[in-house]
């Protein structure tokens, strides 16, 4: 489809991004995956438990792990494309998947094949009726990045602005719905053969979620529609966020202001002074906070590749395929859930609907709370004094609890904005913690 020229306004996002009413049994099945999972540590237990296990059984356990590893890596190893990035996000997710797997699946994804001259001819003609050379004044044919989704190349429009060319794999669209059927075939098949797996509903929520975020990514018109939202809201004037070419652009292309910066590897292997890491990790937990206050949107991709640290102090923010509006109070509550205090927790849960209404305080502070109290005193650790020294912070505790069925059972509804919270807060605290910034964070969490 071409929609090059038909681009969403500022006020057709706002439309789009209101609050989307979301079947609430798929996000109920979600409260196994999102906020509530990182808070109860749901992730982690299924099959291993907190019981100490005799030797005899860790063997017999690291076997059968091995077994289902072989068979799955086997499987997945036929999946090509999106169905191979389906089953690596499956694998990211579910952090109790054995190791091996999560391994092999990373190695594999890191490994598909780059778009050659004639596929991207191909796109470039689907799209705009145009060859790449005739699009750009100049165009690199070699991709100087990977994309989630793609590739992206460096290129120079013809009125002379570098820009960075994101292109979509041919196909990705149209087999997302079949790639996540497979790969749920085979789970299905692999996990009703053994118990060393997660549960059945687990795997399958974890799979729906799979499925809402990739058909979130894929389109490449919402995406630079967000782009242009968030970089005229913005009101931080070091946090960069690149212009859209919106004439060069359509669902399978997104043409952007190329920006400057390096990836936080390439800027930790310089062995930054403890001032620059300072500085840019205030920068992040600034930006979080404008997000969350003065937004009420989250920019909700917190891989670590989305960040540039420039050289000009600044950080060029870019990836806004994944992005999520607040419910309004949402993130009012943070200041009450930070407070370690099990009545002001209680009740932000009741009244954000987070726990089930009918739950008593006494229920609350004696079944419930316990279970979710050692990652929510990380969570909220860094909040505990006006400064925060993010090399100080343990990693997040894996607690193993036996108690999953019931903890499910006290959860309320489960919203998308509290998982996509969850998942860019706890982002930006390990990317904190890897650039061992010390930074101040009284003030950052507000009530109004
Ligand atoms: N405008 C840009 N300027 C500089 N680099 C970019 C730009 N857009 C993308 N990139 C590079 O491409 C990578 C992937 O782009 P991104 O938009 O994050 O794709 P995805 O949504 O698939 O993660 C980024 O991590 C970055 O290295
Ligand atoms: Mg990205």
């Amino acid at each position: 489809m071409d929609l090059c020229g038909k681009f969403l306004t500022s006020a057709s996002v706002g439309k789009l991004m209101n609050d989307k009413k979301i079947p609430t049994s798929k996000w109920q099945r979600g409260a196994i995956t999102g906020m509530t999972t990182a808070r109860i540590g749901l992730k982690h237990l299924g099959h291993l438990g907190s019981t100490a296990l005799s030797r005899e059984k860790v063997q017999k356990q690291a076997l059968h792990e091995a077994e289902i590893g072989k068979i799955l890596i086997n499987a997945f190893m036929q999946l090509r494309g999106t169905a191979l990035k389906v089953a690596q996000m499956m694998s990211m997710e579910l952090d109790m998947l054995p190791d091996a797997i999560r391994r092999e699946l990373a190695k594999a994804c890191s490994q598909v094949t780059p778009l050659n001259r004639a596929h991207i001819r191909k796109v470039f003609l689907n799209e705009f009726g145009q060859a790449p050379e005739q699009v750009f004044k100049s165009f690199e044919a070699d991709a100087f990045a990977a994309a989630s989704l793609g590739q992206v190349h460096r290129a120079v429009l013809k009125s002379g602005e570098i820009v960075a060319v994101k292109i979509q794999y041919p196909g990705i669209a149209a087999s997302i719905r079949n790639d996540v059927q497979l790969v749920r075939g085979i789970m299905k098949t692999v996990s009703k053969g053994t118990s060393y797996l997660p549960d059945w509903e687990i795997i399958d929520s974890v799979l729906n979620d799979v499925q809402a975020q990739l058909e979130q990514e894929v389109n490449y018109v919402q995406e630079a529609a967000n782009t242009d939202w968030f970089r005229q809201k913005n009101q931080m004037p070091s946090i960069h966020i690149p212009l859209v070419y919106e004439d060069y652009s359509s669902e399978k292309i997104l043409v952007t202001q190329l920006m400057p910066g390096k990836h936080i590897d390439a800027w930790l292997e310089d062995e930054p002074e403890q001032e620059a890491r300072n500085h840019y990790g205030q920068l992040l937990m600034n930006m979080f906070s404008h997000h969350l206050y003065d937004l009420g949107v989250l920019h909700a991709d917190p891989h670590p590749g989305n960040f540039l640290f420039n050289p000009e102090q600044g950080i060029s923010l870019l990836d806004f395929g994944c992005i999520q509006k607040l419910k309004p109070g949402f993130p009012q509550t943070l200041v009450k859930l930070c407070t370690r205090d099990p009545e002001k927790i209680f009740y932000a849960y009741q009244t954000q609907g987070i726990i089930r209404q009918d739950l008593s305080f006494e229920e609350f502070e004696h079944g419930f709370f316990p279970l979710i109290e050692p990652i929510q005193n990380w969570m909220s650790m860094p909040f505990q004094t006006a400064e925060f020294d993010f090399a100080l912070l343990p990693p997040m505790p894996q607690k193993h609890t036996q108690n999953m069925k019931y903890a499910v059972k006290q959860v309320g509804e489960v919203r998308q904005d509290q998982v996509f919270f969850d998942r860019s807060f706890l982002g930006l605290l390990s990317l904190l913690r890897r650039m061992k910034a010390k930074i101040v964070t009284q003030g950052l969490l507000r009530d109004n």
